[in-house]
C-alpha cells in the first residue's frame, strides 16, 4: 500500500467547557477504558503515518493539568500544547498560528478532542480525498426521518433527507486553503471549519465516514464509547 507522506499537521481542540456534559472539570478528562477522553484521541492521530505534527489548543484553567499529571503522555506523543480561546474557531486559530510556515506540511486536519473513536481507515480517506480536492471532511448521510417545526414543536413538516449529511471531524484542508477562510473570518459564528471554507467560495467535499466516530457530549456517551471501543479492538483482534 502506498504509505504518503509525513506531511499532515493535527489541529485538536480541546479548549471546551462542556457545559452539556455538566461536571466542574472538562469532559475530555472523563476516563473512557481507562484513559481520558482526549488521549484517545491524541493516540489514534499520533499512530497514523502521515501525522506529523499535533497541535492542541486548551483552557487556561486545564493547561497545569496537561502539563503535569499527563505531562509525560504529552511529550511522549510530541504534543504541542497553545493557549485556546473562548469560540472554538478562535482555538483554532491558535492552533494554525503555532503551525505557521511550516513547509513540510501540506495538510491541516482539524479533529475534536472530544472525538476519541477515529478510525485508521476513515483518516487514510478524508486524507486521500483532500490531497486531491484540497478541503474534506468526514461525514455520515442521515439515515432518520427529520422535521422541521417553526412553532416549538406544535406542528412539523418532513424534511426531505436524501440531501443531508451530519458533519463529523476530521475536517481537512490544504494549508492556504484554511489559512485563507481564517483570514476572511470576521467573527461571524461558525460551527465547524468546513463553513468558514466554504463561505471563502470553496467547495468542501464530503467522505461517508463510520456512523461511530461519534463526539462525546453527554456522560450516556461514554457507555456507548465503551462498546464501541471493545468491538473494534474485537475486530483488530480478528
Ligand atoms: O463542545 P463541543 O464538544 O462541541 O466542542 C468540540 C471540540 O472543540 C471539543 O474537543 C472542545 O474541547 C473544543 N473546543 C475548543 N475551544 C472552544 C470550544 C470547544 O477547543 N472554545
Amino acid at each position: 500500500m502506498h504509505q504518503g507522506p509525513q506531511n499532515v499537521a493535527v489541529i485538536l481542540p480541546a479548549a471546551g467547557s462542556g457545559r452539556r456534559f455538566g461536571g466542574e472539570e472538562n469532559k475530555l478528562f472523563a476516563r473512557l477504558a481507562g484513559l481520558p477522553i482526549w488521549m484517545h484521541s491524541a493516540n489514534r492521530l499520533r499512530a497514523h503515518h502521515r501525522v506529523a505534527r499535533i497541535v492542541m489548543p486548551v483552557a487556561a484553567q486545564d493547561r497545569p493539568r496537561f502539563e503535569n499529571e499527563y505531562g509525560e503522555s504529552v511529550q511522549k506523543l510530541k504534543i504541542e500544547i497553545v493557549d485556546g480561546g473562548a469560540e472554538r474557531t478562535d482555538s483554532v486559530l491558535s492552533g494554525l498560528c503555532q503551525i505557521g510556515d511550516d513547509a513540510s506540511i501540506e495538510l491541516i486536519a482539524i479533529h475534536d478532542a472530544a472525538r476519541p473513536l477515529i478510525r485508521s481507515a476513515d483518516l487514510d480517506a478524508v486524507f486521500a480525498k483532500a490531497d486531491q480536492t484540497g478541503a474534506a471532511i468526514l461525514a455520515t448521510p442521515v439515515t432518520a426521518t427529520v422535521k422541521q417545526s417553526f412553532d416549538a414543536g406544535a406542528s412539523c413538516r418532513t424534511i426531505d433527507r436524501s440531501t443531508l449529511w451530519l458533519a463529523q471531524t476530521p475536517q481537512v484542508f490544504r494549508v492556504p486553503v484554511l489559512k485563507s477562510a481564517y483570514a476572511r473570518h470576521r467573527g461571524r459564528a461558525a460551527t465547524d471549519d468546513a463553513e468558514l471554507v466554504q463561505r471563502a467560495g470553496i467547495n468542501v467535499a464530503m467522505v461517508s465516514g463510520s456512523a461511530d466516530n461519534l463526539k462525546i457530549t453527554h456522560p450516556n456517551d461514554l457507555i456507548v464509547a465503551e462498546a464501541i471501543i471493545k468491538s473494534q479492538s474485537e475486530f483488530q483482534d480478528a
